[in-house]
């Protein structure tokens, strides 16, 4: 189990309990949080889960596997630093308390 706290474009604050094993990704959508669309549900296929990790947490989450990388070609004003498809980040008890920005748009 993680908090996560999901931060939209208009400073709106979402801190949910997220289950070990669902994606950050799942725990937005399963909560209602608008930002995050998932066109996709998971596979990697669409972009529309792009969400900026805090700077804290950039270097404490798993690198990008390549699939992920070249999809993030299509998401909406990446930074490379802290951009990530939050489909690709597995929750576990390691992300409590991670900290996510939202894009304006997705796409
Ligand atoms: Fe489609 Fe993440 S939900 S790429």
């Amino acid at each position: 189990m993680a908090k996560i706290t999901y931060i939209e474009h208009n400073g709106t604050e979402h801190v949910v309990e997220v289950a070990n094993g669902l994606t950050v990704m799942e725990g937005a959508r399963d909560n209602g949080i608008p930002g995050i669309d998932a066109d996709c549900g998971g596979a990697c296929a669409c972009s529309t889960c792009h969400a900026y990790v805090h700077p804290d947490w950039v270097d404490r989450l798993p690198a990008k596997e390549e699939m992920e990388e070249d999809m993030l070609d299509f998401a909406y004003e990446t930074d490379p630093a802290r951009s990530r498809l939050t489909c690709q980040l597995k929750v576990s008890d390691a992300l409590d308390g991670l900290v996510v920005n939202l894009p304006e748009r997705q796409i």
